[in-house]
């Protein structure tokens, strides 16, 4: 399973690369918004800290004004995603973006039907978002097991990431399921890592080491 950073401040992905859990990094305008530095530049650093894919949205909400954002956004770096949201002048510009090569990762998923829009028009990837449907009462997890199913049915090549993970049984649940990628927040792989008997034991172990006489 494939880890990707979802956040666009450089620090986090930093610690993130030297722990060995970044396998990408995802960015949204809301996580771009709160670095107060310019979108080109923030991208820029990403990919020269991230070997793999870096996710970057577009803020058109028409057809060709996403191409051009896109063919703009392309234009930093082969590992550039182009995310376009999940609406049916965006479907009209992932068609057209697969046709010119343009990696797209279609984000706002909120449904089985979405996703499966989504894969035909050629998404390289599709970001169903757990989290979000958790908040309205609906277990946003079930969205990801029937997605993968439809999926697998008819061996649709786009990468499936769990997104709006909040929380590490978001993870675990994603990876027993199959999906390609969860994309998490940087306190999330924190919290992943933990376990209290992990510190009973080592502070055990710690205090006993100290008591020994040779
Ligand atoms: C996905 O790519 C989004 O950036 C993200 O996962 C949204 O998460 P949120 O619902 O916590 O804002």
């Amino acid at each position: 399973m494939k880890f990707f950073l979802d956040t666009a401040n450089l620090e986090e992905i930093r610690k993130g690369v030297a722990m060995g859990m970044v396998d990408g990094v995802t960015t949204n305008p809301s996580l771009v918004a709160k670095e107060s530095r310019p979108f080109t530049t923030i991208l820029e650093d990403i990919c020269a800290l991230v070997g793999g894919p870096v996710s970057a949205e577009v803020v058109s909400t028409e057809t060709e004004g996403m191409l051009d954002e896109a063919r703009e956004l392309a234009k930093i770096g082969e590992q550039i995603v182009v995310k376009i949201p999940m609406t049916v002048p965006g479907l009209t510009a992932v068609r057209r973006l697969s046709e010119e090569n343009i990696k797209t990762n279609v984000t706002l998923v909120f449904s089985t039907a979405q996703a499966l829009l989504a894969a035909k028009a050629g998404a390289s990837f599709v970001s169903p978002f757990v989290g979000r449907l958790d908040d309205t009462g609906q277990i946003g997890m079930d969205l990801i097991g029937d997605i993968m199913n439809v999926y697998t049915n008819y061996d649709f090549a786009s990468e499936v990431i769990v997104a709006s993970v909040r929380n590490p049984l978001h993870v675990v649940e994603a990876a027993l399921l199959g999906a390609d990628i969860a994309t998490i927040p940087f306190k999330v792989i924190g919290q992943l890592a933990k376990h209290p008997l992990t510190d009973i034991g080592l502070d055990k172990f710690l205090a006993d080491w100290q008591k020994r006489t040779q």
